[in-house]
């Protein structure tokens, strides 16, 4: 059966308690949080930048973001009001520098061409409509910003034994995608200049990225009606 957003909701509800003190934390997000920050930098340097990261969780990475890079601005959202309140602190501590907001990463609540960077770490396995996801995240990109996409990496034998059997095993079906379907996924969404890397370690995952096509909203119309955040409303406390 279909993973789908019933369930992403009702695990990382239950999983929030426990969240930042996983041992994953340690193994993957943080090594997958640091890769993301290296190449934000790589192309940005200390510019003050809007970052979106969708599928942001506890605000984990949105924290690290603003200690490297002070000058960003961060806009998190996912699905599960549960993860964002968890990091009710973290948002607090770092507000009017970013915001956290409650939505779907198959429709995100931004007007084309919002965001420099679009992030996305750890997350994009638990997507029903990967292609979707990818066509949405494009669209809120300024025309040269830039995709950043960190997921396992499964194409290599302990990377599948990791991610298709034992996440899958605790998780249902979710899908982390080949490095071959990311590539078609960014092509599809008509990002340009694909570019990969893996990342080996004790969980390895892979960094797709690509910059955003000069009129995507001819491509991707919005399929809702877009709202601008107010910020008052989205605020977790
Ligand atoms: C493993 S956590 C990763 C959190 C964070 N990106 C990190 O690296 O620490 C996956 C997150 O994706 C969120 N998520 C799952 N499905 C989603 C969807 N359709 N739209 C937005 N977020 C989603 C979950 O609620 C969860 O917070």
């Amino acid at each position: 059966m279909a993973y789908d957003k019933q369930q992403a909701t009702h695990e990382f509800t239950l999983w929030s308690e426990s969240y930042d003190r996983c041992i994953l934390q340690w193994l993957l997000f943080g090594p997958s949080h640091r890769a993301l920050i290296r190449r934000i930098r790589a192309v940005a340097g200390d510019r003050p930048v809007r970052i979106l990261d969708v599928g942001c969780g506890t605000g984990v990475f949105a924290a690290r973001i603003r200690a490297e890079l002070p000058a960003a601005r961060v806009c998190g959202i996912d699905l599960v009001s549960g993860m964002l309140a968890k990091g009710a602190e973290r948002w607090r501590r770092h507000a009017g520098h970013v915001l956290p907001v409650q939505a779907d990463s198959e429709r995100l609540p931004f007007a084309a061409g919002t965001f420099d960077f679009v992030t996305c770490a750890n997350s994009f396995h638990h997507y029903p409509r990967q292609d979707r996801a990818v066509a949405e995240m494009h669209r809120v990109l300024r025309p040269g910003g830039r995709l950043m996409l960190i997921d396992g990496y499964r194409d290599a034998p302990w990377g599948w034994f990791i991610y298709d059997v034992c996440v899958a095993g605790v998780e249902g079906a979710v899908h982390h995608a080949s490095a071959r379907r990311m590539r078609a996924l960014f092509d599809q969404a008509g990002l340009r200049g694909v570019r990969q890397r893996v990342h080996r370690g004790p969980a390895p995952f892979l960094l797709t990225e690509a910059e955003a096509i000069e009129s995507v909203s001819a491509i991707h119309p919005p399929h809702f009606r877009v709202a601008s955040p107010a910020p008052g409303r989205e605020a977790v406390s």
